[in-house]
């Protein structure tokens, strides 16, 4: 496989180093406090669902308690292993993938009904988001969904992130195939000043 672009790695080389605090931070808040937008979209019979940087797998332990099979792709190596000691459920299959290309999700050839992005898509620089949602449209079934939060604001120290307008990020959605369902701005559960979240659903045409 191509070595990675290091504007892609440097969205979540750093996650290696938080892993362990971000062990205990990311379970804070469980499964069925967060997401509070996007149940409805959830699928209601159990489907395939992918989730594109998956953290710790809080959300994949959810998504497969519920029913559903789930491909849970992380790049961070120690998020990866954190994740899979945490939450090694038999319908979560982890896979060592990135944004932009999710060339190996791609290649396994499943479509999905639920894509949940959350808060890992505005580690994209500009070059790599357009390809980035075309690859989420390729991998999104006909009226299936993507669930997208975007963090706005400072960027948290030895991070790499990329701000992307609510119109921006509905355009390259538009351009993937998806018509954008709901967007709502706030101010996130940790409530830090400064810092804004959006929140998008996209149904695949
Ligand atoms: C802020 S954390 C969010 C984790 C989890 N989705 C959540 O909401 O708790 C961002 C995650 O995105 C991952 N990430 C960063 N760049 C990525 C990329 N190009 N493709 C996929 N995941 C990426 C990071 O490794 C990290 O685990």
């Amino acid at each position: 496989m191509a070595a990675v672009d290091d504007a892609i790695a440097r969205g979540y080389l750093p996650y290696n180093r938080e892993a362990p605090v971000l062990r205990t931070r990311y379970a804070v808040k469980p499964f069925a406090e967060k997401h509070q937008h996007f149940r409805p979209y959830f699928p209601s019979r159990p489907g395939n669902v992918l989730d594109v940087g998956a953290g710790i797998g809080v959300d994949a332990q959810g998504f497969a308690d519920l029913g559903h099979q789930v491909v849970a792709v992380e790049p961070a190596d120690a998020m990866r292993a954190v994740a899979i000691e945490a939450h090694n459920h038999s319908a979560i299959t982890w896979i060592d993938d990135h944004l932009p290309g999710l060339e190996k999700v791609k290649t396994r050839g499943d479509l999905f009904d639920f894509v949940l992005v959350s808060a890992s898509f505005m580690h994209l620089s500009p070059d790599h988001q357009q390809s980035g949602m075309t690859s989420l449209g390729r991998l999104t079934m006909q009226g299936g969904h993507v669930c997208m939060t975007l963090r706005h604001g400072p960027v948290p120290d030895g991070r790499t992130m990329y701000e992307i307008s609510d119109e921006t990020a509905i355009r390259r959605a538009d351009k993937a195939g998806f018509t954008c369902l709901v967007r709502e701005r706030g101010q996130g559960l940790k409530r830090v000043p400064g810092v804004t979240w959006s929140s998008f659903v996209f149904e695949k045409r």
